[in-house]
């Protein structure tokens, strides 16, 4: 093993991410705040260290991998500061022998809370009608000034009831909200009873729902899960949230959706090619458009960095990273750390 690692921070992260990471190795990074550096950039200084912290705005595919594991040092660790892991080819970092990590969990409260707010904020119109009163526009309390649609009582559709879901579900209970999931394993009997989740098919869902919460991963099975199809069996009052990412709802179908009035609105913090956004979703005012900050409290984010620090400082010390998403790796016979 290296005497003391060389580290890259692909970006500026929270600062309690850096001293356990000064403590161990010499780091190299990015410390100007948002500068996402471009993935030949990426390329170019990324092989030759033994670690790399990453965001989920990185790259890292089997390209990149692979001239990580070709150039000396080698590269032994990927440490993303992220749950959603769709940003790495696991696969081609498991068959190069490179463990990666991810940071599950601390951010699933503030992720939950957002999605709450973003459909609070889509169903009672609250940016519109902000917009509205800044614009000088209003005059007066009006009868139908802005009305909008109850989400006390209503029926939400979690799309994904894991670990983020579930507290989706949670929050739910509080509105007295009538909560269906659906997802490729089905709860435990005593998990539903916990959260008051009913069980549906995934078509029984979308018909049935007012609102209808993404909370699954990305992956090539959920690409657009939600597209032409799945819009046409909604309801047309219904309102789709998705704070799980983009690719997991046809764009281009949710904008034809919401312009023949197929459904009353959407509230997105994820997009299919962010940062871009499709531009007819901008002009539409029963659309909530939000930078993809579901995490990001003060509190969760300084929690995802230092998780990141300890899974990557795990692997220096020889044990096993708490959050790794790739075991086998470590189990490999031939695995040195
Ligand atoms: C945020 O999107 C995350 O995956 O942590």
């Amino acid at each position: 093993m290296t005497e003391r690692p060389k580290i890259l921070v692909t970006q500026r992260v929270p600062d309690p991410a850096y001293p356990s990471l000064q403590a161990i190795g010499e780091v190299e990074a990015n410390m100007e705040e948002g500068l996402i550096w471009p993935y030949e950039e990426l390329l170019r200084r990324g092989p030759g260290h033994e670690y790399i912290y990453c965001l989920l705005t990185d790259n890292i595919d089997a390209r990149f991998l692979e001239a990580c594991a070709a150039a000396l040092p080698r590269t032994k660790m990927i440490a993303n500061m992220a749950v959603g892991f769709n940003n790495i080819d696991l696969n081609a970092a498991t068959r190069l022998g490179i463990a990666v990590s991810n940071t599950p969990g601390v951010l699933s409260d503030t992720t939950a809370d957002l999605a709450f707010a973003l459909l609070m904020a889509t169903a009672r119109r609250i940016p519109e009608a902000e917009r509205f009163l800044r614009a000088g526009k209003y005059t007066g309390w009006g009868p139908l000034l802005f009305c909008g649609a109850d989400v006390h009582h209503s029926t939400l559709g979690l799309i994904g009831a894991g670990r983020i879901g579930k507290i989706v579900a949670k929050r739910a209970s509080g509105f007295e909200m009538r909560v269906l999931y659906y997802g490729v394993r089905r709860l435990s009997l005593a998990e539903e009873a916990e959260y008051h989740l009913d069980y549906v098919p995934l078509d029984e869902l979308l018909q049935q729902a007012d609102f209808i919460s993404i909370h699954v991963p990305y992956m090539p099975s959920t690409h657009h899960l939600i597209s032409e199809r799945e819009f046409n069996l909604m309801k047309p009052s219904a309102i789709l949230i998705n704070t799980a990412r983009g690719p997991i709802v046809d764009e281009k179908a949710l904008v034809r959706a919401l312009q023949s009035g197929r459904i009353a609105g959407a509230g997105l913090d994820v997009f299919e090619n962010e940062p871009a956004v499709e531009p007819e979703l901008l002009s539409m005012e029963n659309v909530v458009l939000l930078p993809h900050i579901a995490s990001a409290s003060l509190q969760t984010r300084t929690l995802m960095a230092a998780m990141a620090s300890d899974n990557l400082v795990a692997h220096f010390y020889g044990k096993r990273p708490p959050n790794i998403l790739n075991p086998e790796v470590l189990e490999n016979p031939g695995y040195r750390p």
